[in-house]
């Protein structure tokens, strides 16, 4: 299977990612057409454990069967205990990249190492409470960093604004040790929070209720998150 890492894309572009966490689970396969057609640069699944995170998701079954019905980079967010253990049935499942917590893993150089060995491109994600200095020995290792903007577990809260810091410190570190870095927010962006956070140097953005709930349809609302391409820092 050719996986289409996060290494194809040009991270001075800003990149949205609809999380299926908000479609309809009855109609997965014509919800993601919807937001394929709608201009959606990848597709982020998030996936969780019961334990490492309170909510259950979706296993490797559920991405292996969506992935027939689409060419989108399956952009996997690994919110699970142990994550080396399932970095093989997701990677076979067709996710081409995988982020992973540094709060989940013990061994973060060694999960990153199985990812790559799979063909996916890698990101390590840290929770509201784990500051920009916990990522210093990883990120010249990795092509994704995803801070978090709420608490991981649930979708439809309200984006911390103090998270915005965090993301300004991770592009600085970036500049210097990993220029091509993505830098991916997770939680509570739409249209407004994402002209708070971009400046900052957030180049990805995921959004489950407010492109898969928008009340004028998931065309105009991964257009507002384009939009912010111009806050774009360019680095
Ligand atoms: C939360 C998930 C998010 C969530 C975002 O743990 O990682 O991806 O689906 O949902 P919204 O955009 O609704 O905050
Ligand atoms: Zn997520």
């Amino acid at each position: 299977m050719i996986k289409k890492p996060v290494t194809d894309f040009d991270s001075r572009r800003l990149l949205v990612s609809p999380s299926l966490l908000a479609a309809d689970f009855a109609n997965l396969s014509s919800e993601i057409k919807r937001v394929e057609t709608a201009g959606a640069d990848l597709l982020h699944l998030d996936i969780m454990d019961g334990h490492f995170v309170p909510n259950l998701t979706m296993g490797p079954p559920v991405v292996a069967a969506i992935r027939k019905h689409s060419m989108l980079t399956f952009d996997t967010h690994l919110m699970i205990t142990n994550p080396i253990q399932y970095v093989k049935p997701f990677s076979k499942a067709g996710a081409d990249h995988i982020t992973f917590h540094l709060e989940s893993d013990d061994n973060p150089n060694e999960t990153i190492r199985a990812i790559r060995e799979e063909g996916c491109s890698a990101g390590i994600s840290i929770k509201p409470a784990t500051p920009a200095s916990a990522l210093v020995n990883y990120i010249d290792k990795i092509d994704l960093v995803l801070v978090m903007t709420v608490e991981p577990g649930f979708g439809g809260q309200s984006f911390m604004a103090d998270m915005i810091p965090k993301v300004a410190e991770i592009r600085e570190l970036a500049e210097r040790l990993n220029p091509r870095l993505h830098i991916e927010v997770d939680g509570g962006i739409d249209g407004e929070t994402v002209r708070q956070i971009v400046p900052a140097g957030a180049n990805m953005v995921v959004a489950g209720t407010a492109v898969f709930r928008a009340e004028d349809g998931a065309q105009a609302a991964i257009e507002r998150l384009h939009n912010a391409q111009k806050l774009l820092p360019v680095h």
